[in-house]
């Protein structure tokens, strides 16, 4: 098989041909069709804490058609989808012409998503959807209020745009490129723009109330200043750290205004949550629009791709054509 891999921590990524008997692991064995490139797979490519085996195969996404199985939940020649469950951390993962899936962690691709558009979405769009859920599941409805949006021109947040503004709610998107990004965020169906320097600084612990909700992919500071933005019985869901892991708030959003701060997590998200997804975006996710938010790239792109992700430098989503 042909291969992205990491020999060992600090090392450069290679694209190599790879033993695939002495190498993968797992009951299910696919051709991998697609994966795509997320900004942890430019952390694991760059060497950072996320690649916690070696050598290590990036790639935290898997589109593949099933070849054999010693489960019987797949049989081959079915279509099966994978996102995170430790692929592309301490699990090979999809940067590679084939893959060893746990039978557990797979979903059945819904019939209205091809296998390059299943990449297309992968874990952000994944990810995007189960706090789309969350914030619907709170009550939350388009009447509420406005929703803000962070981190909206990466993945994460282009898809996040576009589900909520589907489902009806007033979108406002903040990002750091409005100059650059403008024209394609109103495109998803952002309402409003504000730029991420007006989150970005440390404030108080209460402050105006403008969010009846907020989808943040950025954590830090951002993250402070929207909890103490959010109105009254508010819904924020953090999935993120763009801008830093830490979270320098105080109780007073939580016990003055009744706000909810609640996680989306892909990694090891349970089988109904995963199906309840990627069901709700086959029905859901207008396909035209993640066309206009996807590129394509190569096997090989990967290693080039990687600074250019932790930069903030990506828009949307990014398929990796692994047969390319
Ligand atoms: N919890 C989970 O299971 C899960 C799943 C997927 C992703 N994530 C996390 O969610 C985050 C977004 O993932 P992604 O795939 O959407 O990444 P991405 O495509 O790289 O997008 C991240 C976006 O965040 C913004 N940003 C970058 N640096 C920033 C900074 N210093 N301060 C404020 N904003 C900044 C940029 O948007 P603008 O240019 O528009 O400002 C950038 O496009 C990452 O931290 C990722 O690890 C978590």
């Amino acid at each position: 098989m042909r291969a992205v891999v990491v020999e060992s921590k600090g090392a450069a990524a290679q694209v190599i041909d790879a033993d695939e008997a002495s190498m993968l692991q797992g009951d299910v064995q696919v051709d991998v069709l697609y994966s795509s490139f997320n900004f942890k797979d430019g952390l694991a490519i760059a060497g950072s804490g996320v690649a916690r085996t070696f050598p290590l195969i990036p790639g935290i996404d898997v589109v593949g058609r099933v070849t054999s199985s010693s489960s019987e939940a797949w049989k081959p020649g079915d279509v099966v989808v994978a996102n995170g469950d430790g692929l592309g951390e301490f699990k090979h993962g999809g940067f590679a012409t084939r893959a060893h899936l746990a039978a557990d962690s797979l979903v059945r691709l819904p019939d209205s998503i091809s296998p390059d558009r299943a990449a297309a979405i992968g874990t952000a769009g994944f990810t995007a959807m189960i706090g789309v859920l969350k914030l619907s599941d709170a009550g939350l409805t388009p009447d509420s209020g406005d929703i803000l949006v962070t981190g909206a021109a990466g993945g994460v947040g282009s898809v996040a745009i576009s589900l909520l503004a589907r489902r009806g709610y007033r979108v406002v998107a903040s990002t750091g490129r409005i100059d650059e990004q403008g024209d394609y965020l109103r495109g998803l169906g952002a309402a409003d723009l504000i730029d991420r320097a007006e989150l970005a600084e440390a404030g108080r612990p209460l402050q105006s109330q403008r969010w009846a909700g907020a989808y943040d992919s950025v954590g830090s500071a951002t993250l402070a200043n929207i909890l103490a933005q959010t109105n009254y019985g508010g819904t924020v869901v953090a999935c993120g750290l763009a801008q830093g892991p830490d979270l320098p708030t105080t109780v007073m959003p939580f016990i003055l205004r009744d706000v909810t701060l609640t996680g989306a997590n892909s990694v090891d998200a349970p089988h109904e949550v995963r199906q309840r997804a990627w069901d709700a975006l086959g029905s859901e996710l207008d396909l035209g629009l993640l066309d206009s938010m996807t590129e394509t790239i190569s096997l090989a792109d990967t290693i080039t791709l990687a600074p250019e992700i932790l930069a903030g430098r990506v828009r949307g989503r990014t398929v990796v054509d692994v047969n390319s």
